[in-house]
Formats: C-alpha cells, sequence, structure tokens
C-alpha cells in the first residue's frame, strides 16, 4: 500500500459572479427540469417493481423531482442473493484496487459530480447552498478518501514474527461472510455514501436501502460508484417499504451486519428480529446504529453572551434542525437570562426562510408530511400547556412546502418533553436555572434523556470547564466546549453518540472501517 496523506475537502464560498455559482445555478435548472426516473438496481440489472412512488421538493411538494419503485419481498431477496455472490470476487480483488474505485469516486464527486450532488440536495432534501455543499460535497468526499487513509493506517500493524526465518505472522482483512444491509436516512447526502461504501471498501456486499426523502442524491452517489469503476453487485440499490425490507433482511441466513442511521424505535425492531433470529444466520450480524438525539447547550454563569447566541442559533437551525446534532435544549443561568434572550430573538428574526435555490436564505422547509405533522404537533402541544411560553416563532404553513418557523419556547419544567424528547425540527427550548443551582442542573442533562449525541458547554470558567468534562462525560459522544453542537468534520471529530444514540462506532474516524472486516490472522512457518 502507498503512502498515505490526507486532507479535507475545502467547502466552496458559492460568492456572486463565482464560477461554482454559475455551475450550480445551472445545475439546479437541470435537475429541476425532469421528473428523473430511478430503478432498483441489482446485480447491474434494473429492475421496476410494483407501485411507482414520487419523491417531491419539501419546499414545494407539487413538484416531483423523482420517480422510483419499492423492492418487493421478492427483488429484495434477489438483491440479497446477487450481493453475496458478488462478494466472493470482490473480496478477492486486492485492497489497492479497490482503493483506486474510491479515490477515482472521491475525484469525481470533488470535479465533474460536485454540482449534480449538490442539486440533488438541495432540491429533493432542501437544504440551502452552505448546508449542501458541507454535506453532499465536502462530506461525503471526506468519508470517501478518509476511509482509504484510515484502512491503510490500519493495515499498517501487522503482528510482530519473533523468528522471521522460521515463522511469520501476519493479518489480513476479509470482508465479512454475507451481506450488509445499510439503511441510511434523509438528512445527509453523506451518510448514505458512508453506510453503503464504506463496507463495500472492506470487501463486503451491501444491498442499499437508500432513504425515499433523499433518493435522487442518493441515486447519483451510485452512479459515480458505477462510473469510478465499482463492480455490478458489489452496492445494490433497493428502495423500499421500511417494514418489508426490514422482514426480508433479518430473516436471511446470510445476514453479516446492519449498518444503520434513523430513529430509536427502528434500531430497537431491527436489534429484536435479529435476537429473535440469531439461530438462523451464520454471523453474529454486526448492528452498527446511529440514532436520536437530544442535544443539548449548557450555558455557565461565566459565558461569553455573543457566542452562545451565535452558536445556538446556527445549531438549533440550520437545516431546520434536522441534524442528528442539533441543539434542541439550552440552560441559561438567570444571570445571563435577559441578553440571551433578547440576543436569540434579535437573531432569529433576522432568519430569511424560502426557497432553498435562493442563495439568500438561511433554511428552507422540512422533509416531508410526516415531519411536518410532528413539529407543529409538539408547537401546538406547547402552545396550550401553561408552564411553557412561546417566545419566538411558532408559526408554520404547509400549504406549498413544509415550512416551519424557527421557533423558540421557555418552559420552566426541565422535564417537559420538549426537554426530554427528540422533535427533530426548528424548535428550541430553553430552561433558566438559578446561578446557584449550576451543578443541579448539570447533573438533569444527563438525567433527563437517554440520549447522548452532542452537547455543548459554554464557559470562560477554567475549573468549571474541568468540573463539565467530567459531569457531563456520558451525556455526548461528541462535545463541544465554546463552540455549537454541530458541523463535526470526519478527521477532525469523528462522530457517534452512546446511551440510545447509537453504537457511537464514531464515523469519519479510524475505527469505522474496522467494523466492516472480519480480519484473519494467519502464521507461516517455513
Ligand atoms: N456531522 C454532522 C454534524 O456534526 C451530523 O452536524
Amino acid at each position: 500500500l502507498q503512502n498515505n496523506n490526507v486532507e479535507n475537502e475545502p467547502v466552496l464560498a458559492y460568492r456572486a459572479g463565482s464560477r461554482e455559482r454559475a455551475e450550480l445555478a445551472d445545475e439546479l435548472k437541470r435537475t429541476a427540469a425532469v421528473t428523473e426516473e430511478i430503478p432498483i438496481v441489482i446485480g447491474g440489472q434494473t429492475i421496476k417493481d410494483g407501485e411507482p412512488q414520487y419523491q417531491v421538493m419539501p419546499h414545494d411538494h407539487s413538484r416531483k423531482i423523482a420517480k422510483f419503485y419499492y423492492a418487493s419481498e421478492k427483488t429484495i431477496q434477489k438483491a440479497i442473493e446477487a450481493s453475496v455472490e458478488a462478494q466472493v470476487r470482490w473480496d478477492r480483488t486486492p485492497l489497492n484496487e479497490r482503493i483506486r474505485i474510491w479515490q477515482n469516486a472521491a475525484e469525481l464527486m470533488a470535479g465533474a459530480h460536485r454540482q449534480k450532488l449538490n442539486a440533488a440536495t438541495m432540491l429533493g432534501q432542501s437544504k440551502t447552498v452552505v448546508q449542501a455543499e458541507i454535506d453532499s460535497a465536502a462530506e461525503l468526499i471526506d468519508f470517501f478518501r478518509f476511509n482509504v487513509f484510515f484502512l491503510k493506517e490500519n493495515a499498517k500493524y501487522q503482528p510482530i514474527s519473533e523468528n522471521p526465518t522460521v515463522t511469520r505472522n501476519s493479518l489480513r482483512f476479509r470482508g465479512i461472510d454475507g451481506f450488509i444491509a445499510a439503511i441510511s436516512p434523509f438528512n445527509f447526502t453523506a451518510i448514505g455514501g458512508n453506510l453503503a461504501y464504506t463496507p463495500a471498501l472492506m470487501g463486503n456486499g451491501v444491498v442499499w436501502k437508500p432513504s425515499d426523502t433523499a433518493l435522487l442524491s442518493n441515486w447519483r452517489i451510485f452512479n459515480i460508484m458505477r462510473e469510478a469503476g465499482l463492480p455490478d453487485g458489489i452496492v445494490n440499490f433497493v428502495p423500499a417499504d421500511g417494514p418489508t425490507f426490514g422482514r426480508v433482511i433479518t430473516t436471511s441466513p446470510f445476514l453479516a451486519g446492519i449498518n444503520f442511521t434513523g430513529s430509536v424505535p427502528t434500531f430497537n425492531w431491527l436489534w429484536n428480529e435479529v435476537g429473535k433470529n440469531l439461530n438462523l444466520y451464520r454471523n453474529y450480524p454486526r448492528l452498527i446504529g446511529e440514532c436520536g438525539g437530544k442535544n443539548y447547550h449548557f450555558v455557565h454563569p461565566s459565558a461569553d453572551v455573543a457566542t452562545v447566541v451565535n452558536a445556538s442559533i446556527r445549531s438549533a437551525f440550520e437545516y431546520c434542525g434536522q441534524k442528528c446534532s442539533a441543539c434542541s435544549r439550552i440552560y441559561i443561568p438567570k444571570s445571563l437570562y435577559e441578553p440571551i434572550k433578547e440576543g436569540l430573538l434579535a437573531e432569529r428574526a433576522k432568519l430569511k426562510i424560502g426557497d432553498p435555490t435562493d442563495f439568500s436564505v438561511f433554511t428552507a422547509a422540512v422533509i416531508d408530511d410526516k415531519a411536518f405533522a410532528r413539529i407543529t404537533g409538539y408547537i401546538n402541544g406547547a402552545k396550550k400547556n401553561p408552564k411553557n411560553k412561546i417566545l419566538g416563532g411558532g408559526e408554520f404553513d404547509g400549504s406549498k412546502g413544509y415550512f416551519v418557523q424557527p421557533t423558540i419556547i421557555e418552559t420552566s419544567d426541565p422535564h417537559d418533553k420538549l426537554m426530554t424528547e427528540e422533535i427533530f425540527g426548528p424548535v428550541l427550548t430553553m430552561y433558566v436555572y438559578d446561578d446557584h443551582d449550576v451543578m443541579k442542573t448539570l447533573a438533569l442533562v444527563g438525567s433527563s434523556t437517554k440520549f447522548a449525541l452532542t452537547g455543548a458547554v459554554f464557559s470562560k470558567d477554567v475549573n468549571f470547564l474541568q468540573i463539565a468534562l467530567e459531569e457531563l462525560k456520558m451525556t455526548a459522544g461528541n462535545f463541544y466546549i465554546n463552540d455549537k453542537s454541530t458541523g463535526s468534520v470526519v478527521g477532525q471529530q469523528p462522530f457517534g453518540g452512546g446511551r440510545m444514540s447509537g453504537t457511537n462506532d464514531k464515523a469519519g474516524g479510524p475505527n469505522y472501517v474496522m467494523r466492516w472486516t472480519s480480519p484473519q490472522s494467519i502464521k507461516e512457518t517455513f
């Protein structure tokens, strides 16, 4: 294996008059003009099964951006067979050859196809240009480059051979014997790329169920991988109804792993099914999941107000609070209540909400009708509850697109569901604590919810920060000091949470690739 060096992909600025802006504008027009027909692809064969489904633009839901088909049980079975068959050959393909395909793909994503990925993400998932660029460009490319880098780094370790003239020890990375089911979410195009293709890089066959609401961008990744040279059958593209897909994969004897990002109930269901069917399998399936969060900002009386305000607005409201890492609860000391509240409300009032293809917009629509109903349900509930007060926002309109105004609520109850349940929308709830109760309030952060994905603490007091690092240790897999709880970067802040937020296998970190290999130790005696 060759020398390693790797850097994060630069994030482009899309200034008025820039080349990238002109290219993106063209691509947005091209993408918006058609309803792209997306087939199921199994072993290189395209299939159109069953009733057609549509992906609509969340900000203008009368417009269909993609037409696709749900795979039937039989078709999902076929995909499993194709991936099990393709894996045998693939796992024997030298690592360097596999790596070259990933490098080719990263170059295509960074160059020729960058704006195709961004346009699909902006129109299909309602991301602004800034949010698309950090996702379907930078993070996606980083996953591909860094996973190759981490693979090479991990491969450098070879066991000691005490007497190399007599024996030699080595370790080789094999794929896992069977297939991996990748089930990816809508909120990051990059996560789809990582969930489906990292197991493939490591020598596995994959059956990929992309999210219905991220279909076009995920389809574009699939095609880039084909163009980069990935042989047919290694990753099979299988949009499907969730429960049907779950049932078929968990009752297949070939199940070798599930790479999942989504909700806690779905992951729990999958885990239970796997448990029930253990005797059926020839492996213990690897279950890797990133689930929900109830991410927090904790403000100490020594915090810098402007930093808290800026970080909280961005963390809570960028991409309508639909990042798994988004802050949705903030603990504020009484002594800073007025300036922080005023700051948050003033900044909130400036946010421009609208069509994501308008480059001046801050956020667009939430993903679909279900999300709209869930989020507005929480807001309506808050309006009726005397313990809660809507300070800003609270309006919504789903007639053309699924628009929910960024909403700030104050609650007097730190155990209210606004402070404990995942809303996954642009709703920030604040709880004001008495300055004397810092320690008591710190304890509430971890005890009031089962989630532990991301969290941030704001303080200029070094002693307090030391205390917070210990007291909040188990409350977040990604912990930030004086910075927002979102925006982890591949290779810089490996991402994942503990407790019921997931198995914390740290996407974008060195150990992630190792979860997708079944290494073999070889002792050779001469
Ligand atoms: N990596 C994404 C973030 O940290 C989820 O915001």
